[in-house]
């Protein structure tokens, strides 16, 4: 069954109080928002994991960023999926297109890493997008169909049903110059159209699919109001309680 979920992602911003008069805010003003079957996650870092999952109430759940593609081990300074669910956690962003370019994540990396998520019962938000590179010389829907078929898609339908897709155009994160309705909803159609073609037309349409890059207060219904954008994964306007708020608010 399709969800629509608003996901923060804070990357690698927020102390320790700060994560938590931050969270605690967005907990008070989401509070009477529940809509049907709507979620708010804030994936936050590592240190504020258990504590906010223990803040945690009503719709707005926690996940975290990354995990490591093994169960435990020698592997100084990493976390495991396991460690992660340990804290309360419910969800984990893989394959972010910061981890991909900053940390050479390759599908391949992200298809183990996004198992052992599914094996410690934590929820995968699956990450896939081109560069700007890749939009201007027309070979995104190559780029984005190798980023599914190597990663994601080597998952069993069973598994893939689990996992929730988020399509962030890496030439709109953080830049302020956000997808067009038509162009996110152009993508969004696209990706629900290979899974079909790889799962059958009733695992595509109960996938969400998740849109992320410069999404904010002021464009978010529009973004929402497209047939296949389930809602959104915010980076910037996360960090902040209120337009947090007002885009969990624009799910409809
Ligand atoms: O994971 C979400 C993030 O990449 C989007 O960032 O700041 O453009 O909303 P931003």
């Amino acid at each position: 069954m399709r969800k629509k979920i608003v996901a923060g992602n804070w990357k690698m911003n927020m102390d320790y109080s700060e994560g938590i008069s931050t969270f605690s805010e967005i907990v008070n003003m989401v509070r009477d928002e529940k809509k049907g079957d709507q979620i708010a996650v804030i994936c936050a870092p590592y240190i504020h994991l258990n504590s906010l999952a223990q803040l945690s109430s009503g719709i707005v759940k926690i996940g975290a960023q990354n995990c490591h593609q093994n169960e435990s081990g020698a592997y100084t300074g990493e976390i495991s999926a396991k460690m992660i669910k340990s804290t309360g956690c419910e969800y984990v962003i893989v394959g972010h297109s910061e981890r991909r370019q900053y940390f050479a994540e390759s599908d391949v990396l992200l298809a183990e890493k996004t198992a052992i998520a599914l094996k410690n019962n934590l929820t995968p938000i699956f990450c896939i997008g081109e560069t700007l590179d890749e939009r201007n010389n027309g070979s995104y829907y190559q780029v984005l169909k190798s980023q599914l078929e190597n990663g994601i898609f080597l998952l069993n339908a069973e598994d893939f049903a689990k996992v929730v897709l988020a399509y962030e155009p890496v030439w709109a994160i953080g830049t302020g110059l956000t997808a067009t309705p038509e162009q996110a909803q152009d993508i969004h159609a696209f990706i629900r159209s290979e899974i079909e073609a790889k799962y059958g037309w009733q695992l595509a349409d109960d996938t969400t699919i998740l849109y992320g890059g410069s999404c904010n207060p002021k464009n978010a219904s529009e973004l929402f109001a497209q047939n296949d954008i389930d809602g959104g994964l915010i980076g910037g306007a996360s960090l902040k309680s209120r337009d947090f708020t007002e885009i969990i608010k624009a799910l409809n």
